[in-house]
């Protein structure tokens, strides 16, 4: 059985010009990690709002755990457990109590749920600020209560909106390792992000959405297989004009520089005659960040990454 499974989806906010999603179709096999990768505004979060029964479709169909989001919305909600985007810890509540309200609020015994506190302040390592008034904390710790409200919970699937936006890099790593283990006890996660790195380091399978679309789908592996063929990158600097480079391979231009994907014959002759022209290149291998580029493109004011 799909742990997800999204038929022809389609979202129109009122009032909105345009479809925050369109003909949306998804499957998350139970299990897995599976990741939405997409820029603000392409339909992540309403995705997730949807699936989580917290938003009507405008057409098409949800099925979450075998349950219609919309017409079983009742019991699916007793199964899954949400952390959303931007959601905020509550003056004067201590994160201790954040845990342990969500988790009786899902019907813990008081007992269990004492316990499982406990456990998910170890997890994200809260323990030092466990009683301290929530509105202390500073963003990265208030964001990893968010997140500690739902790993010790019994939900079979768990849904995680940019649980890691604006955190330093060892508190991504603590998320990390959290939804590795929840992995690990057999539950499916269904995560948002826009880092790339993250979409590889942790899912089973991703997919890029754009404005409301599907852009790709597959294994981190099979994604980045789209440009297996230009499997090396070649950042160019100066010295060369659009057209010059494009028959060392695909050309992206991207702030203040060309990014070429070619494969090793490209690199090699582009690396030839970037030698001859005294030109400032970069060669790397293909990342994740670069087959997201070549697929959605890259938007003015974007920075390109890399
Ligand atoms: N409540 C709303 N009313 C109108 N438009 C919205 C609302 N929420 C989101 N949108 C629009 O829908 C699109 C998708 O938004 P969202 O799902 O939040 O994307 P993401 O989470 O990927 O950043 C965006 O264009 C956004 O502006
Ligand atoms: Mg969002």
């Amino acid at each position: 059985m799909k742990a997800l499974e999204a038929t022809r989806l389609s979202k129109t906010y009122r009032k909105a010009k345009q479809p925050a999603l369109s003909d949306l179709d998804l499957a998350v096999e139970s299990g897995q990690v599976f990741t939405l990768l997409g820029r603000n505004g392409a339909g992540k979060t309403t995705v997730l709002r949807i699936a989580s029964t917290q938003l009507l479709p405008s057409s098409g169909r949800a099925e979450v755990l075998g349950l219609d989001a919309v017409k079983q919305a009742k019991e699916l909600r007793e199964r899954i457990a949400i952390a959303p985007q931007e959601a905020e810890t509550v003056y004067p509540l201590t994160p201790r109590d954040h845990i342990l309200l969500s988790l009786r609020m899902r019907g813990n015994e008081k007992r269990d749920a004492v316990e499982r506190t406990q456990q998910a302040l170890e997890d994200l390592e809260l323990l030092d600020v466990a009683d301290v008034n929530s509105d202390w904390l500073s963003g990265g710790l208030k964001q990893r209560v968010i997140v500690a409200m739902v790993v010790r919970t019994d939900a079979d699937l768990v849904f995680l909106d940019e649980p890691t936006i604006g955190l330093d890099p060892l508190s991504r790593r603590r998320i990390w390792e959290q939804l590795t283990r929840l992995k690990g006890s057999g539950k499916t996660i269904v995560l948002t992000t826009h880092y790339m790195d993250e979409a590889e380091a942790l899912s089973d399978s991703l997919v890029i959405m754009d404005k409301g679309r599907l852009m790709a789908s597959g294994t981190p592996q099979t994604v980045k297989a789209m440009v297996t063929d230009r499997a090396i990158r070649v950042d160019v600097f100066d010295r060369f004009s659009q057209s010059e480079l494009a028959k060392y391979g695909h050309v992206v231009p991207i702030a203040g520089r060309y990014r070429v994907l070619a494969d090793a014959e490209g690199a090699r002759g582009l690396g030839d005659e970037a030698v001859a022209r005294r030109a400032k290149i970069a060669i790397g291998p293909v990342s994740l960040d670069d087959v997201f580029v070549d697929i959605v493109g890259v938007r003015e004011g974007d920075e390109g990454g890399g």
